[in-house]
């Protein structure tokens, strides 16, 4: 059956419901280059403006999906399980959940891409091991998938092209913040890489793709109900994302702190957050396993070698460093009540380790070192920030982001929770 598009886009603009015929013929004809850029755009701004049903959007979901390949995995022995966030400043999670979650017995297939904005990518964080290869084929994540339990790499051309295209176009059309469609965006990608289960990390907070609670909430319902519809088991944690994550944001900076949180050390949030995400997974995996028990004993951090190894990786290089380092010290004694998560992003990608076209480099060892969290004492003078840097002259412009990032009081900010919510299928 073919419809004329403008038909479909006065439907939508009138605020009707695409019947399931106009939805994957859209789809479709989009994919294939059928339909103009201009009237996807127009047809994106009135889903903007006029949102979709749910079963509507779950329709327009399995249409991106069907438009490129679904990953077999039936092959891998393991319940497969993978998680996926929306992002924050410093979060370094997946390099630390994956192998822990296969070293608990899951198979964890996580299919990543590379950071764009104040945000990194974990593709670009792996990237700084020396020989490891982003890019394999199917048959390689499979075959990894099955001896090592945890595969974290680039997604291939062939799934949910569709998304591709929609994406490019409303990035430059101004129709990237709504629910509908960044839900769909999102879960088609997952849904198409063959989890059985999938965790969803929805961050919230300054540092976070949509800082506001209710809307990331209702991102997480949505992306919830849109894995179920497919088969797939979903859940969604929403976490804190004003203060950046740990105490690195930058790509190989965040590789050597992951190390050290599989090897024992670390962070508390790094840990908090890692092990209530283990848990979710692992449950919804059905899999009966202490993930604190195996981050302890190093079975973790015996799985990470092996998974950086069968992509080529050597876990014991050396990590690249930045040929700069400039000191920030604290303006006033007292205690550190805001480290504000955003600003530190941004300094960061000013000072190289952030890309802000998608075909820019990145530098490996660029980024940001904190000495403090909000609620640690500081002392004037003494260090607060370490900004490192391939490229002194990026300084100035890292150092305004931070103008306004810190604020310095006599009393300890009021403790907030790192999870705040559970959202589960209903
Ligand atoms: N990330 C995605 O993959 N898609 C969106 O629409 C937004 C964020």
């Amino acid at each position: 059956m073919t419809f004329d598009v403008v038909d479909i886009i006065r439907a939508k603009r009138d605020g009707h419901r695409l019947t399931d015929a106009q939805v994957d013929w859209f789809i479709e004809a989009y994919t294939a280059g059928a339909v103009a850029d201009e009237q996807a755009s127009a047809l994106l701004m009135a889903i903007v403006w006029r949102g979709m049903e749910p079963d509507e959007l779950a329709r327009w979901t399995a249409a991106m999906i069907a438009s490129g390949d679904r990953l077999d995995l039936s092959g891998v022995a393991r319940p497969t399980v993978d998680k996926h966030s929306t992002g924050g400043v410093g979060d370094k999670i997946s390099l630390i959940l994956c192998p822990l979650v296969a070293a608990c017995g899951a198979a964890v297939p996580q299919l990543s891409g590379r950071g764009l904005g104040h945000t990194g990518g974990t593709l670009d964080k792996l990237e700084t091991i020396s020989g490891w290869r982003a890019l394999l084929t199917n048959d390689e994540m499979v075959r990894i998938l099955g001896e090592v339990g945890a595969v974290i790499c680039g997604a291939s051309g062939d799934l949910a092209p569709a998304d591709r295209k929609l994406y490019a176009l409303r990035d430059v059309t101004g129709t990237v913040e709504a629910i509908a469609l960044i839900a769909s965006s999102i879960m088609s990608k997952k849904i198409a890489e063959g989890t059985d289960a999938l965790v969803l990390d929805v961050k919230v907070g300054s540092g976070a793709f949509l800082p506001d609670i209710h809307m990331a909430r209702e991102l997480a319902s949505t992306m919830v109900g849109l894995g179920e519809a497919q088969g797939v088991r979903t859940s969604a944690l929403l976490t804190a994302m004003d203060t950046p994550l740990g105490l690195t944001a930058g790509n190989a900076l965040e590789v050597r702190e992951s190390v050290e949180v599989l090897a024992g050390g670390g962070p508390a949030d790094v840990i908090e957050i890692t092990l209530a995400l283990a848990r979710e997974m692992l449950e919804l995996a059905g899999v009966d396993a202490d993930p604190a028990v195996a981050l302890a004993d190093g079975r973790a951090l015996d799985t990470w070698r092996r998974m950086i190894a069968a992509q080529g990786g050597d876990p014991d290089a050396p990590l690249p460093t930045a040929d700069h380092v400039e000191i920030i010290t604290a303006p006033a004694d007292g205690v550190l009540q805001r480290l504000d998560a955003r600003a530190i992003g941004i300094a960061a990608w000013r000072l190289g380790a952030g890309r802000a076209r998608k075909e820019d480099p990145v530098s490996a060892g660029a980024g940001i070192v904190m000495h403090a969290k909000p609620g640690d004492a500081v002392q004037a003078g003494a260090p607060l920030l370490e900004l490192h840097t391939d490229d002194p002259a990026r300084i100035d412009a890292a150092r305004q982001a931070l103008d306004d990032a810190i604020t310095i009081g006599a009393v300890a900010p009021d403790p907030s929770p790192l999870v705040i919510d559970r959202v589960r299928a209903s």
